[in-house]
């Protein structure tokens, strides 16, 4: 009985010393990677590679750190899969735009679609060819005449916020910014997206912003969800992390079912709002015998919800941070609506006026410079392309152009600290290098949401 246990410890002894030996190996050629491809590069840690900000540091500002000014890349390591950081505009240029056939597809969510039948399909983590078929789809929905058509919304939304800021001052109330311009972009992506009004503007609460206040939960299992999806996608399928989370999902099914039965189902009326585009391509798909799954419309349906509505808030939220510290941005901001106002005979602005006001969009474009949603544009190689004559970056690499890192060089925007709206000033943007400045991304998978947002 002794000798059998002694045996088993045995085995159990030389598989594991086996085991470390094979990572040892492994590891060493891991850390080798970028050094023998003469790539400057960061210290890799065994366990996490580069990724040293995971639970302690904003992303982007780990991303900032890894700007290099001197050096048109970095190598780094996502665990232990090499990847390569972009620090200079053109080679930007290319993989964005210029060469972008070599990289249509974001490493984000790759392969998700086992462990997350869902989320895996969403516009944002779907890879070609899907993604271009559903950017195809859901394009006309963004159009300036759709645009155009929310105005009136707009305007509706715009005054209840203000009747709600007025409220809650009345009450002496401490204002929780983000939350009540949270409430208003979800008033106006629910109503954009799927003609629903939750009222959340008003009163803080609804049917959309359920969802969308459950998108906003952070705890441990979500961090990992998250990490996953963005560094480490194989785990997704592993571990069945959601991109969105599960109770949302079902809540959202629950909706979108009752949507669908108000609208005739998918060969109902046709109705021009992107839930509307949405049922069209099914509908379009089963009259061609595609088995398309309905989850596919889901995912693009709760995508738009949460790209649209955070990134919107947050925004609106910094540029009041930033306004409430220098009140003379605030004044001329203020100064520049009371005219627009008056020229138009005292009535409220249209999408039109507003999109000419150029302070006002100055203001716009240095809280985007500053405080930019995505702090890097993430693309994976699907094959071989060289970047110059002493790299090439093999298919499969995920390629990360730092965009927060260029927006903070001062040599192209000094003293970038500094919340200083006149660097848009027309004459001044001018001299703005091409590709230092990506708020929304670049080339053909840039945020579809652009226009809109503004
Ligand atoms: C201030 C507001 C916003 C910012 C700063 C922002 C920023 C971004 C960025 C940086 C990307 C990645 C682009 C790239 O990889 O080149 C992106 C993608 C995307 N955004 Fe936005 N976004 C905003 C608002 C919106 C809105 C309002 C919507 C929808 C209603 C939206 C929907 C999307 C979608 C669906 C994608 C994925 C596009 C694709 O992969 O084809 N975004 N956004």
């Amino acid at each position: 009985m002794l000798c059998r246990e002694t045996t088993m410890w045995q085995l159990v002894l030389m598989i594991a010393g086996l085991a470390l030996v094979w990572a040892y190996t492994r590891w060493a050629r891991v850390k080798r990677f970028w050094a023998e491809l003469g790539v400057p590069h960061l210290r890799a840690h065994p366990l996490y590679g580069s990724l040293d900000f995971l639970h302690h540091e904003n992303p982007a500002v780990w991303m900032r750190r890894l700007y290099d000014r001197k050096s048109p890349y970095t190598g780094i390591w996502l665990f232990w899969r090499p990847a390569l950081i972009i620090n200079s505009p053109e080679i930007a240029r290319r993989v964005l735009v210029k060469d972008s056939d070599y990289f249509r597809d974001r490493f984000l969510g790759t392969g998700t679609t086992k462990g997350d039948p869902i989320g895996g399909l969403s516009l944002v983590l779907a890879n070609d060819p899907l993604w271009s078929s559903l950017r195809r789809h859901v394009t006309p929905v963004f159009t300036s005449a759709k645009l155009k058509g929310m105005h009136t919304l707009n305007l509706v939304k715009s005054k209840e916020l203000v009747q709600r800021i007025d409220r809650e001052l009345a009450q002496k109330k401490d204002i929780e910014i983000r939350s009540v311009y949270s409430d208003f972009t979800t008033d106006i992506t629910s109503i954009f997206g799927f003609g629903v009004d939750s009222n959340a503007t008003l009163t803080g609460e609804g049917l959309m912003r359920t969802i969308t206040l459950n998108f906003m939960e952070y705890d441990l299992f979500r961090s990992f969800s998250w990490y996953s999806i963005f560094f480490f996608p194989t785990l997704v399928n592993i571990f069945r992390f959601k991109l969105f989370p599960r109770h949302t999902t079902r809540y959202f099914k629950k909706m979108f079912r009752s949507l669908l039965a108000q609208r005739g189902g998918y060969a109902g009326t046709e109705h021009h709002d992107l839930f509307g585009a949405l049922l069209k391509m099914k509908h379009q798909a089963d009259l061609k015998g595609e088995a398309m799954d309905e989850n596919l419309v889901l995912a693009q349906a709760l995508t738009f919800v949460q790209a649209g509505f955070d990134t919107s808030a947050v925004m609106l939220t910094y540029i009041t941070y930033e306004l409430a510290f220098q009140p003379e941005i605030q004044d001329k901001l203020y100064n520049e609506l009371l005219e627009a106002r008056q020229r138009n005979d005292g009535n409220d602005l249209d999408g039109n006026i507003l999109s000419e006001l150029t302070y006002m969009n100055c203001v716009i474009n240095e809280a985007l410079r500053k405080y930019p949603a995505m702090g890097w544009l993430d693309r994976l190689a699907s094959k071989d392309y060289q970047i110059d004559e002493n790299l090439t970056v093999p298919a499969g690499m995920p390629v990360y152009v730092n965009v927060v890192g260029m927006h903070y060089d001062p040599e192209y925007f000094p003293d970038p600290d500094n919340f200083d709206p006149d660097r848009f000033l027309p004459e001044r943007e001018q001299n703005i290098k091409p590709f230092t400045f990506m708020p929304f991304g670049q080339g053909p998978r840039n945020c579809i949401g652009t226009r809109y947002a503004y």
